[in-house]
């Protein structure tokens, strides 16, 4: 592969972020700094989601997870579909896998999710009516919930229930299980059954509310958090139980329009009220897409290392936060290298290592935010 001198420079200068934070080889020694031991160090829980067919087949994959991170959670293997081929059966084996590697390793293990509009099974539609879709709903729950009760830090309960554009009351989204279940309340029967299910089945499980799309300062940002803290606050109200908010942090280096986004103040005050309310907050799925940054690799790497610093810089400061998971470690296992991706058909660079499991800039920066966060007690 041919660099060109500016790209090798740029890649100087990730490196050498890089080693501002002491790191030699990192990926190559567990003895080096790890995103576990520098959460660890403040008190947060860091680590990221897991491919579980890579995990079974990239040995170099594994090894890069056993050194770095200190909490998983499966990308797909615990969601409706993949565990429910039929109605009436389960297929476990990949979720086991990765609750096994967990447990061998000392990692934190999340659950991600009970109720989700996307990834459900082909037999939902028709089989699942108004009249059996709690019962469903429960003995997903409680079968799924039981079978990890105990060895579950958080559970993702529901996933992504607002979407304000549906137009909906509330600015709940138009899901299946909502067209299922009543949907008339404050709070979607779908969402109140499947979080006091949780509670039941797994009572040491933190129960987390997760969603996306709440992180900017922009109109849409706004007012989806406006939707998701009346949702929050009703089920307090309605003592529907409930411990944390998950702030997926899907974040960009550069927007669509060329500009570097803005995170800051909206989200800080959310995260504020969230810990008034008595609750924690986990940032569950973050990565920084570099789609629109139009330059060389390490120019790339340099915009969203600073996205991740910033960011990170930024919402670590309020000790509600108690987790930091990269939505995957490595970019060669990244979603974001699907069909909608670069323009110039690269591949997006949106993680702490990079597709050969090298470290990258990104890598420090999370490093030194997570070093520099404010000890939780
Ligand atoms: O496992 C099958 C495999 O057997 C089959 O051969 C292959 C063919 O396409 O598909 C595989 O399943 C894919 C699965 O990922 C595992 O790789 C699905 O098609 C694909 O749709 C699925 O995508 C996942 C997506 O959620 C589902 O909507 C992504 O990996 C995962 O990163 C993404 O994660 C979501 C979070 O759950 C919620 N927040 C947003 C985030 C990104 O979209």
């Amino acid at each position: 592969m041919k660099i060109s001198r500016r790209e090798f420079v740029g890649r100087g200068a990730a490196l050498g972020a890089v080693a501002a934070v002491g790191l030699r080889g990192v990926a190559q020694t567990a003895a080096g700094v790890s995103i576990r031991a520098a959460g660890a160090g403040r008190g947060i829980l860091a680590g990221c989601a897991v491919s579980v067919r890579a995990l079974r087949g990239d040995a170099a994959y594994k090894k890069l997870l056993e050194e770095q991170v200190g909490i998983v959670v499966a990308e797909s293997e615990f969601k409706f579909g993949p565990l429910r081929p039929s109605p009436t059966t389960y297929f476990f084996e990949d979720a086991d896998f990765l609750a096994a590697f967990a447990e061998a390793n000392g990692m934190k293990l999340r659950g991600h999710n009970f109720v989700w509009h996307r990834q459900l099974p082909k037999w939902f539609d028709g089989y699942v009516t108004k009249e059996n879709a709690k019962q469903v709903l429960v003995e997903h729950i409680e079968k799924v919930g039981g079978r990890y009760a105990g060895k579950i830090h958080s559970w993702d309960v529901v996933n992504e229930a607002i979407q304000v554009s549906d137009g909906l009351p509330g600015g709940f989204r138009d899901s299946p299980w909502q067209k299922v279940l009543d949907g008339s309340g404050t709070v979607p029967e779908y969402i109140a059954v499947a979080f006091r299910t949780a509670r039941r089945v797994d009572p040491k499980a933190m129960l987390v509310y997760n969603d996306y799309g709440i992180e900017g300062e922009d109109e849409g940002s706004a007012k989806k958090r406006a939707a998701v803290m009346g949702l929050l606050r009703e089920m307090q109200r309605q003592k529907i139980p409930l411990d944390a908010l998950g702030v997926q942090s899907h974040i960009s280096a550069v927007g669509k329009d060329g500009r570097v986004p803005v995170y800051g103040a909206g989200l800080m005050a959310m995260i504020a009220e969230v810990r008034k309310m008595g609750l924690k907050v986990l940032v569950t799925e973050m990565d920084v897409n570099d789609r629109y940054v139009a330059a060389e690799i390490g120019a790339r790497d340099a915009a969203v290392a600073q996205m991740y610093g910033s960011y990170l810089g930024t919402v670590l400061q309020d000790s509600a936060v108690i987790a930091v998971l990269t939505w995957g470690i490595t970019d060669k296992y990244t979603w974001l290298n699907g069909e909608d991706s670069r323009t110039d058909g690269e591949k997006e660079r949106p993680l702490p290592f990079d597709a050969a499991m090298q470290p990258t800039a990104a890598f420090a920066a999370e490093v030194r935010a997570l070093q520099g966060a404010p000890v939780r007690g």
